[in-house]
């Protein structure tokens, strides 16, 4: 498609649904179990009303903000999403070089096709990693040092995912990672004749940073992804603290939902926490991200940041978000829908279109900067 015809995330979404194989475009697109989470973070925005200013002049208004300490062309990061590959050969890539044209943090994960190092060569944006805790707890503090060394200035730890969530479209897709050939995927993928060849003539992307490590723990079938296979159950804040020493950069806990953790990660010494429920892929049934965000914004009271994500899909949730305390959103799918509907142009789109939406949804409340928006303008 041609992304400039795309004019919300959502057409960008239907465009990447027509590009790929069920199979592909739902591992991206579902979340746990019977999807209420994911369909909560939605629900959460659409429930809370804006209440705008006028006879403010909105001629030109600011975007610009800081995010940890840094300027950011806009109050929004690139989450990290794994598999990124299968939607778009070099997807990663170009998902940072968005970032880069629009001036925001790029996140890799931990989980992702590209390495840690070709991220740093190919684009020059600010990079965070993005780190999950494997049974193979020195392979991940390895990870996290070869990110210090590319010059990544940000790390977060994701501690939503103990174990992989159950993701039912997936089980019925046949869906894997590592990838599995089965009759039925081959099926699936035999509709997407331009996707499957690129498969066949190129190979299937890999998860560049795990290498051989995730297979040789393999020993369930009851979660799809490897990752979430391999993930060590046994994690507790003693690891931040341990990764607090070993990172000179800022340190992040993505997953906080609860204010006594968001307590917590202030006490082990975390530059901030990300209010995030894994884009309704982990625990279903769980609040909402954008509802848990004021609970975690009170328990910190300004001593350390407070960034969301989950369910951001317009420019006026952006700005409720940052009306309810965060300091910055962070964008999963969104781009996520865009790489795979056209590359890097398609990622880049939906960057303008979130960028173009929170102008005018600044404009129209009468916020003239990030820091003109406040609480006043919502009712809850
Ligand atoms: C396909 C996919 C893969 C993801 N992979 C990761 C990951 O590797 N690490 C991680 O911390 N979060 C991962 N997430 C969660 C995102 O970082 C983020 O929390 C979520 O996508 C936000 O919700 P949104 O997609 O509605 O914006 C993934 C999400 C999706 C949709």
């Amino acid at each position: 498609m041609k992304p400039a015809k795309a004019f919300n995330i959502e057409e960008l979404r239907l465009a990447a649904k027509q590009r790929l194989p069920r199979s592909v475009f739902d591992f991206i697109d579902g979340g746990a179990e019977d999807e209420r989470t994911l369909r909560g973070n939605r629900e959460a925005f659409e429930r809370v009303r804006l209440m705008r200013k006028v006879l403010v002049n909105v001629a030109r208004v600011s975007t610009e903000t800081s995010i940890l300490g840094k300027t950011a062309k806009l109050p929004v990061v690139i989450a990290p999403t794994g598999a990124v590959g299968f939607g778009w050969r070099g997807g990663d890539v170009a998902v940072a070089k968005a970032a880069e044209a629009f001036g925001i943090p790029f996140t890799l994960s931990t989980s992702a096709t590209a390495t840690i190092e070709s991220i740093a060569e190919e684009s020059s944006g600010r990079h965070w990693f993005q780190a999950y805790f494997f049974k193979d707890r020195e392979h991940c503090m390895g990870l996290i040092e070869r990110a210090r060394q590319a010059g990544y200035d940000t790390l977060m730890v994701t501690a939503d995912l103990p174990v992989g969530g159950k993701r039912e479209r997936d089980f019925r897709n046949d869906f894997t990672i590592p990838f599995r050939f089965t009759p039925k995927n081959m099926l699936d993928f035999a509709t997407r004749p331009l996707w499957a060849l690129d498969m066949l003539l190129r190979g299937v992307p890999q998860l560049e940073n795990l290498g051989g490590m995730l297979d040789h723990h393999a020993n369930t079938g009851n979660i799809v992804s490897s990752v979430g296979r391999n993930q060590d159950a046994t994690l507790e804040w003693e690891v931040i603290k341990r990764v607090r020493d070993a990172w000179p950069g800022k340190l992040l806990v993505k997953g906080v939902v609860h204010p006594q953790d968001a307590e917590r990660a202030v006490s082990v010494g975390c530059d901030g926490v990300i209010v995030s429920n894994h884009g309704g892929r982990q625990l279903d049934g769980e609040l909402a991200s954008f509802d848990a965000l004021p609970g975690v914004v009170r328990a910190i009271g300004g001593r350390s940041a407070v960034l969301m994500d989950g369910g951001i899909r317009r420019g006026s949730d952006i700005l409720k978000a940052l009306a309810s305390g965060a300091q910055a959103v962070m964008v999963g799918r969104a781009t996520f829908y865009g790489v795979c509907a056209a590359g890097e142009p398609g990622a880049r789109r939906a960057l303008a279109i979130l960028e173009d939406e929170l102008v005018r949804c600044m404009q129209l409340c009468g916020a003239q900067s990030v820091a003109g928006i406040g609480p006043e303008l919502l009712v809850r």
